[in-house]
């Protein structure tokens, strides 16, 4: 059947009249119900916006690909690394956390860094951020921790009480506030700034056996960060700048690039590591973990709709492939659930079945129906297992690697109470400039904080980490750092 791409018509494809003048009883009556082009109209209309993200609503998308540059297939079968110079296409969603929609760019926030490869084998979704530790390590207390960081539920407003009320009552925090209040805290661009997947995972090569890696995705564009005024100037001006930047670099032909590395550590040395590396409020020293580089990340293409790809695009830290699967780290198991939960909310049953999320590799399965299944169903082809008519069957050699646990099922906190050595290493690693405008940042953040009792709270953690650093904060705002702490 020949379209004519020119003809305006209806969503059910009947060509439109009049797009211009509803349809009125009479030049000056009121108007008619049966203009149901217009009724069709308005109603979708009303019906544009699903629900943004509860957290890393704003959001910058761009495709790409990634290309192996080392043989790491000693360590993981995953099929998309299984050889130097393989490519498999991806596609990127970078984002800030706490704003809203249509917040602005260039705030102080981590920024989400968001990555689906799409691989013969299905999808691989790498959900990370820009730093690479958290404020908290277990995911019970991820709702609390975001809540301090939205509105006050009555004036809608930004709450820096709840803020610090809630990280100096949680000093796990302590690595990424340090992080998060340095410069590093607002980046120049996206393209100016690092990745990480934060959290520990396993890769588990063709023979069976396992290693525990962390990702760090290394820009090639070099790390810059804004100028505090220079940002506060532009949120006002461009709320978009960093949006506008990735788009507009892509659209030139400067391709941003990321190097992805690894550190890779034995399943062994978990038992014994000097803290534990499934606390994902910590880094591993790449003195013990080297870097070993992976491949090469590269963006060359933009979305061609915004809400089509960016918005509806789903990445799940459970989006596994085989060869590569999950840690014990507590904050990753509660991450298994949120997305997948939250996807099914906010995009339907179906998203998977998007063009965006739709992966390379066929997905056969017994799933059926559901609100906007946008693919043949599965047509007549048979709906149950195990069945008799050669349907789609598992294949146990891809089972995730089989995994000793021991101990009680009970609730229990992490057992390194250490949140200071990271942070303080951390602080003394900065030069001077950067230290003093990493305390001038934390003052003015806390400065607004209502009660003494919390400020004092805090500099007693930024103390523990460096005295200087706790010196420093408490000088700022005109306080005593606590004795006896
Ligand atoms: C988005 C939950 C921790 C990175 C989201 C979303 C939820 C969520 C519900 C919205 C998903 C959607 O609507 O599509 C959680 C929970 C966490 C947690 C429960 C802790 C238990 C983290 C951590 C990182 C992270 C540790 C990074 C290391 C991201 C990113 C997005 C996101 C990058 C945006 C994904 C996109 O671009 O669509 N998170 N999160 N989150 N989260 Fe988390």
């Amino acid at each position: 059947m020949s379209t004519n791409p020119n003809k305006l018509t209806t969503s059910w494809g009947a060509p439109v009249g009049d797009n211009q003048n509803s349809m009125t009883a009479g030049a000056r009556g009121p108007t008619l119900i049966q203009d149901v082009h217009l009724l069709e109209k308005l109603a979708h209309f009303n019906r544009e916006r699903v629900p943004e993200r509860v957290v890393h609503a704003k959001g910058a998308g761009a495709h790409g690909y990634f290309e192996v540059t080392n043989d790491l297939s000693g360590y993981t079968k995953a099929a998309f690394l299984s050889e130097v110079g393989k490519r498999t296409p991806m596609f990127i969603r970078f984002s800030t956390v706490a704003g809203e929609l249509g917040s602005a760019d260039t705030v102080r926030d981590p920024r989400g860094f968001a990555v689906k490869f799409y691989t013969e084998e299905g999808n691989y979704d790498l959900v990370g951020n820009n730093t690479p530790v958290f404020f908290i390590r277990d995911a019970i207390k991820f709702p609390d921790f975001i809540h301090t960081q939205k509105r006050h539920p009555q004036t809608h407003l930004k709450n820096p009480n709840a803020v610090w009320d809630f990280w100096s009552l949680s000093p796990e925090s302590l690595h990424q506030v340090t992080i998060l209040m340095s410069d590093r805290g607002i980046p120049a661009t996206l393209r100016h700034m690092h990745g990480f997947g934060s959290h520990t995972f396993k890769w588990v090569s063709d023979r069976g056996e396992g290693v525990w890696v962390k990702y760090h995705f290394k820009t090639e564009q070099g790390v810059k960060n804004l100028d505090v005024d220079l940002a506060a100037k532009l949120a006002g001006e461009n709320p978009d700048y960093h949006t506008e930047d990735l788009f507009n670099a892509i659209a030139n032909g400067d391709f941003p690039a990321w190097k992805l590395h690894v550190q890779i550590m034995p399943l062994e040395d978990a038992d014994t590591y000097r803290f534990d590396p499934f606390d994902v409020t910590k880094v591993w020293s790449q003195k013990d973990y080297p870097l070993i580089e992976v491949g090469r990340m590269v963006l060359d293409r933009n979305p061609e709709n915004y809400f089509a790809e960016v918005e509806q695009a789903t990445f799940s830290p459970g989006s596994f492939v085989p060869g590569i699967e999950a840690s014990p780290d507590k904050m990753l198991q509660g991450r298994l659930f949120a997305y997948s939960d939250a996807h099914r909310y906010r995009v339907g049953a179906n998203h998977n079945a998007l063009p965006i999320n739709r992966p390379k590799a066929e997905a056969n399965n017994y799933q059926r129906d559901g609100q906007m299944r946008p693919d043949t169903n599965g047509g007549g082809s048979v709906y149950y297992e195990p069945n008799s008519y050669g349907g789609p069957a598992q294949s146990p050699e891809h089972k995730p690697a089989a995994y000793a646990v021991s101990g009680q099922a009970d609730s229990v906190a992490y057992d390194h109470h250490d949140h200071y050595t990271q942070a303080g290493d951390l602080y003394r690693l900065l030069s001077e400039d950067e230290r003093e405008r990493l305390v001038r940042t934390i003052v003015g953040a806390m400065m607004p904080v209502e009660k003494d009792e919390i400020k004092l709270r805090q500099i007693g953690h930024f103390y523990k980490a460096d005295p200087d650093y706790g010196q420093r904060v408490a000088a700022g705002l005109g306080l005593s750092v606590p004795q006896g702490d």
